[in-house]
């Protein structure tokens, strides 16, 4: 091929860069995995699924997989993220400054999504645990077992009335809707056995029913002075003194008990739990993402004009709503999920559509080299 003259070549390339569309801001994920305590041996797979299903998403999300606890304390690392995912970590899962930077970031109305073990972990920090819901208390054997669903949520609204599940059955130190979680989901302990028999052991402080999946939008972090919680969820007089109580925080949370084995995260129901739950959070309007003008402070990747209008396109699910719901606001839509992504052939499919973004993604980066 013969050479093009150097100002054609160059007047090729401005224009080129001119004509490439300005590059849409997708939704951002931080995917946590870190386990100081148990480890949890289906990691690996949960982490694969959520990068799947994230990149295959309408319109997709981008995800950032972190095992490490220094990631928390890098200024401003976590304020690029919609939401947080706390998939199985346990124990002494960040370092003080970690910490401080998770309850910043809570308090700034980001979203956050505890899944299985995340019960289990930072103990010591009471607003993590107001966070989640409660911590940890004991589980019986893995089993079948028979959910209550409540389908008003996006995490829930695919499923029937009862789910059968084989999965661990968690119990809670103390009862979640106190701190105004809104169950979605709850087990039928009649459903399955559970070698502890007396109702003190048996955990009776997480209340009658047994709560499995929540969610709260809005006040996070708060207490009430008056009102004990108990099970490590109220703030310390160690924490009040210092001012790392905790409070506030307009974002959204959500929390399941599922999601021991690999068989639940490859299952399509679980799946769809979890990308509804996301896709929820991902709607939260505190976020940076969710407004042109977000408030000084907010958390979230950046704003992207044209996400909401395509959102819209492809048809969401409905804002949900009812009895408190009433005190926080519960508006903007779950992303919407299409079933298709998760088929096997869509698996395929996305193989495909990864090597030609890669191939894209090269394209753009050398442009971009040239064009900056
Ligand atoms: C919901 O019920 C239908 C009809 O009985 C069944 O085919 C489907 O598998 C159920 N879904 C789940 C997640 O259990
Ligand atoms: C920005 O905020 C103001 C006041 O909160 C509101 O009236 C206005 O509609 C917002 N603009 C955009 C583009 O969101
Ligand atoms: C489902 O949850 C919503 C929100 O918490 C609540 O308003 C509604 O009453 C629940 N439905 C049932 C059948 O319990």
């Amino acid at each position: 091929m013969t050479a093009l003259p150097p100002f054609v070549a160059w007047t090729l390339l401005i224009l080129l860069c001119f004509l490439t569309p300005p590059a849409l801001a997708a939704k951002k994920i931080l995917i946590y995995t870190y386990t100081q305590g148990f480890r949890h041996y289906s990691i690996p797979t949960a982490v694969s699924v959520i990068e799947h299903l994230s990149s295959t998403a309408i319109p997709p999300i981008e995800t950032v997989h972190s095992e490490d606890p220094s990631d928390f304390e890098s200024p401003d690392f976590l304020t690029q993220f919609d939401a947080l995912l706390f998939i199985s970590v346990s124990g002494k899962a960040l370092s003080p400054t970690g910490a401080n930077a998770l309850r910043e970031y809570i308090e700034a109305g980001g979203g956050f999504l505890g899944v299985h073990e995340a019960c289990d972990a930072l103990y010591h920090y009471s607003w993590y645990g107001r966070l989640v819901g409660a911590f940890f208390n004991y589980h019986p054997q893995i089993t079948h077992a028979t959910l209550n669903v409540n389908t008003s949520h996006p995490a829930t609204a695919h499923l029937n009335a009862t789910w059968r599940v084989y999965d661990e059955m968690y119990n809670f130190n103390s009862n979640p809707s106190l701190l105004g979680k809104q169950y979605v989901i709850t087990a039928d302990e009649g459903s399955y056995k559970d070698p502890v028999e007396t109702v003190e052991q048996r955990a009776r402080v997480q209340g009658e029913i047994h709560p499995i999946a929540w969610w709260k939008e809005g006040n996070q972090l708060d207490y009430n002075r008056h009102v004990k919680v108990g099970g490590g969820t109220d703030p310390t007089k160690k924490e009040i003194r210092e001012g790392t109580a905790g409070t506030g925080g307009e974002g959204r949370s959500f929390y399941t008990a599922l999601g021991h084995t690999n068989a639940m995260w490859k299952d399509e129901a679980f799946q769809q739990h979890i990308m509804g739950a996301v896709g929820w959070l991902l709607e939260s309007p505190t976020l940076r993402s969710s407004s042109a003008n977000a408030s000084e402070g907010a958390v979230g990747s950046a704003f992207d004009p044209t996400a909401a209008s395509r959102t819209m396109r492809k048809g969401a699910t409905g804002a949900i709503s009812g009895p408190g719901v009433s005190s926080v606001t519960v508006k903007g839509s779950p992303l919407p999920w299409s079933k298709s992504q998760i088929s096997t052939s869509g698996t395929r499919r996305a193989r495909g559509t990864r090597r030609s973004n890669v191939a894209a993604a090269l394209a753009v980066s050398m442009l971009l080299a040239i064009c900056v």
